[in-house]
């Protein structure tokens, strides 16, 4: 007899109001015995645990913090990404269904999709069901009340970079733009989008639906700010609602 392998799942859990899970997140992450998810490598926080915290059965899964290499060096990353992809491939051997969960959705700019290939590659033979959740540009857009793209509008997802000139052809592509990771380039965005004349099309959230969440509406405000990595911001050319 062949032995069981657990299932992966790769669970979106929305931006940060645990409303926003859907009904399939809900259920997997009560009936998995292990709950794998992203944490701070200083602090040890999680921001998509703290999401669902509130909604674990009790004593609930093992909890299984995984910290993601930050580094660039490729040597360093590929030893740190297969350390990780080893503690999780050690639950699914015995047989454990794991949920790895995201913020957002798992296949928008998520360490989720590298997880997932990486446990392919290796172990081809494990069963990836990927939970999609509510991305943070769907999230903020219904929180901020501003209708993304209407009719033939289009809309682009950028992430942000202090390349000028990518980022005004975003601008100049789409009708509107979110621009993720934000909190690091906020100055040079401010410079643009005012020599652009859409400084007030823009709105800046950070942690979007979470109790600490912050929105800023006067963008030029935020000059010289520096505000924390889950950050977006929408720029909406035209009317905004
Ligand atoms: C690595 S990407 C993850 C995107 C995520 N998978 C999603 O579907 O939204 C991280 C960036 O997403 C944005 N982000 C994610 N959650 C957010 C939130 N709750 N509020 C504001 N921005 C958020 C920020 O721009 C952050 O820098």
């Amino acid at each position: 007899m062949s032995r069981r392998i657990g299932t992966l799942y790769a669970v979106g859990v929305g931006p940060g109001d645990p409303e926003l899970l859907t009904l399939r997140a809900h259920r997997i992450l009560r009936e998995v015995p292990v709950l794998a998810f992203p944490k701070k490598m200083r602090s040890g926080e999680s921001y998509a645990l703290s999401i669902v915290e509130g909604l674990l059965p009790e004593p609930g899964p093992e909890r299984l913090g995984l910290v993601f290499p930050m580094t660039r060096d490729p040597e360093k990353l590929r030893v740190q990404w297969e350390e990780t992809a080893a503690r999780v491939w050690e639950k699914l051997e015995q047989g454990l269904d794991v949920a790895f969960i995201t913020e957002g959705h798992p296949y928008l700019y998520s360490t989720a999709i590298h997880l997932v290939r990486l446990i392919r590659r290796l172990h081809p033979e494990v069963k990836v069901e990927v939970v999609a959740g509510v991305s943070s540009p769907g999230g903020a857009a219904a929180h901020l009340d501003i209708p993304l793209a209407d009719g033939d509008e289009t809309v682009g997802i950028i992430p942000a970079t202090e390349d000028r000139e990518a980022m005004r052809r975003a601008l100049e592509a789409h009708d509107a733009v979110v621009f993720l990771k934000v909190a690091k380039v906020l100055d040079p965005m401010i410079d643009l989008l005012e020599e652009m004349g859409l400084a007030e099309r823009a709105v800046v959230v950070t942690k979007c639906g979470a109790p600490d969440e912050a929105v800023f509406r006067d963008v030029r405000a935020l000059r010289g700010r520096e505000l924390e990595y889950l950050t977006l911001m929408i720029v909406k050319k035209g009317d905004r609602r």
